[in-house]
């Protein structure tokens, strides 16, 4: 039977982020929220999801799934006292073939993935903070360190073994089920609970990184530098960054996937700004694991309350100079109550065509070098939340019109990063939404993720964001 419990909280817990009482409309709430049900597969029965989603069916009792739990919109994995939380997290088995091949519990967080693989000497298309789920991240695209060497995130799972709404657990790959293989690869929660992803690895990245701050008053060198920088990567695919502007100060990580003895040419223009006034990370040869930490080292102590949007557009030092003086208006508005920021994550070409090389994702990606903007707003007083919330859709939208304006407009939205009321999936583009609700009638008919799983960016609801 299903236990009232508390054991969710034992383990690490999401991002505190606004919460939304069901049914209103405006959205944030006090407080936190804990499924007073909750399920846990437990390793030796990687069917346990199975099982939860048929009796969940048989009851018609609503439910969430779990695994990082590091989604900020809140109920997209959580549930209150009337439903069921699936909680994958105790899937946690690591198994590396000698293909390169890495069996992946779906439970598993990337910190995790990347200690065992470390002394493996084989490096995951994994996340940049160690916290994140593994599952949330894959089936939300996944933006890596490196984009351009091997492709997305997604783009490397060779294997979805998945509980379906039926409770039958069956795998999706290149030869069976291939149609929800792609599906799976951006597609989110649509179809069935992954129980294990088994992805390509690669021999150890020895990366070189820096983080520098600089001194905003400079956005202007700043962003023209960034857009300079995305122009390198289309003929290095070894290059990576991301530009994080702060009401503080405006921090450029560079990353070079080589212990290169000399720093690539591509980052002088960032190294030789005036503005640059600190360096947060001096440049470091290391292991993607020493990336990933020199990375979440600087994001202590976040406010408690946070929430995300995000929008793709391409590459125009024009476009950023404007969302900049856009974001200084917003931030002068709101003050200190709001704590906004984003930033710029380049989306190189390689990238998009190791994707379709490697199968294809469905997320309907243009080949074009591109950005895929995450903005963030962060507060503390739950009396704020409104204001949070208006704060950051004054600024999504802003870039929005900015970027049609500018002829710099995409129409894809990265889900990891995304706002609840954001039309994610539409953003595919239609063949894409087509496809994924042929895949959504054929592996769940009865439509059991659509209208018993809690909320998520469902397909049911594209068309009413
Ligand atoms: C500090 C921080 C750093 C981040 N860095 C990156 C980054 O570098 N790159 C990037 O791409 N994103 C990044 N993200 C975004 C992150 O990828 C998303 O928030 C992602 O949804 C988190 O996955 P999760 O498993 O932790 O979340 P959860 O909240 O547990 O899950 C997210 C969604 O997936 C569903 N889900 C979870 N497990 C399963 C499963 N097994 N089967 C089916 N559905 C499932 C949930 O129901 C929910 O809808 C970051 C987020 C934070 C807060
Ligand atoms: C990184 O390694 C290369 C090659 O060994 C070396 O030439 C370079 O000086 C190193 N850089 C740093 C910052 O340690
Ligand atoms: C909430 O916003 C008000 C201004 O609207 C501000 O005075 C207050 O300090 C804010 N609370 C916090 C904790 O930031």
């Amino acid at each position: 039977m299903l236990r009232r419990t508390s054991e969710t909280l034992a383990r690490p817990r999401r991002p505190p982020g606004p919460r939304r009482v069901r049914g209103s409309e405006e959205g944030p709430v006090v407080g936190d929220l804990t499924a007073a049900c909750s399920v846990l597969c437990p390793s030796q029965h990687r069917t346990g999801g199975g099982q939860v989603l048929k009796t969940a069916e048989e009851k018609g009792s609503k439910f969430a799934v779990r695994c990082g739990g590091h989604n900020a919109n809140p109920f997209f994995s959580s549930i209150d006292g009337s439903g069921i939380l699936i909680d994958v997290s105790e899937l946690n088995t690591l198994e590396l073939g000698k293909d390169g091949v890495l069996q992946m519990g779906a439970g598993n967080r990337w910190g995790d993935v990347y200690k065992f693989l470390e002394g493996k000497h084989q490096t995951p298309i994994g996340g940049r903070q160690n916290d994140v789920g593994v599952s949330g991240y894959l089936l939300g695209g996944g933006m890596p360190a490196f984009p351009a060497l091997y492709g997305f995130g997604a783009d490397q799972v060779r294997n979805f073994e998945v509980a379906l709404a039926d409770g039958t657990i069956i795998n999706a790959n290149e030869k069976e089920n291939s149609d929800l293989w792609q599906a799976l690869k951006g597609g989110g929660p649509n179809f069935g609970i992954v129980t294990r992803f088994d992805i390509q690895t690669y021999p150890a990245i020895k990366a070189q990184f820096t983080v520098n701050m600089y001194d905003p008053s400079d956005y202007v060198n700043i962003m023209r530098a960034t857009a300079e920088l995305q122009q390198a990567m289309e003929s290095d695919p070894k290059l990576g960054a991301f530009v994080y502007v702060t009401s503080k100060g405006i921090i450029a990580g560079l990353f070079y996937a080589e212990w290169a003895k000399e720093r690539p040419k591509a980052f002088n223009t960032f190294f030789d700004l005036k503005s640059l006034v600190a360096t947060a990370v001096p440049t470091t040869n290391g292991t993607m694991k020493d990336l990933v930490a020199a990375i979440g080292a600087g994001a202590n102590n976040p406010p408690s309350r946070r929430q995300y949007a995000s929008q793709g557009s391409k590459v125009s030092a024009n476009l950023y100079i404007k969302v900049y003086r856009l974001y200084q208006e917003i931030v002068d508005k709101y003050g200190e109550a709001v704590e906004l920021s984003y930033s710029l994550q380049p989306a190189p070409t390689a990238a998009i065509k190791h994707g379709e090389k490697l199968g294809g994702n469905i997320m309907g990606l243009e080949e074009v070098p591109q950005t895929w903007w995450a903005f963030v707003s962060q507060w503390t007083d739950p009396a704020n939340d409104t204001l949070a919330q208006r704060a950051i859709d004054e600024l999504y939208q802003g870039m929005q019109k900015i970027s049609r304006e500018e002829d710099q407009w995409l129409d894809f939205i990265f889900m990891n990063e995304g706002k609840s009321t954001q039309d994610v999936l539409a953003s595919y583009g239609e063949a894409n939404l087509q496809k994924m609700k042929k895949v959504q009638a054929r592996y769940d008919p009865k439509e059991v993720f659509q209208h018993l799983q809690n909320d998520g960016y469902l397909l049911r609801k594209v068309g009413q964001c």
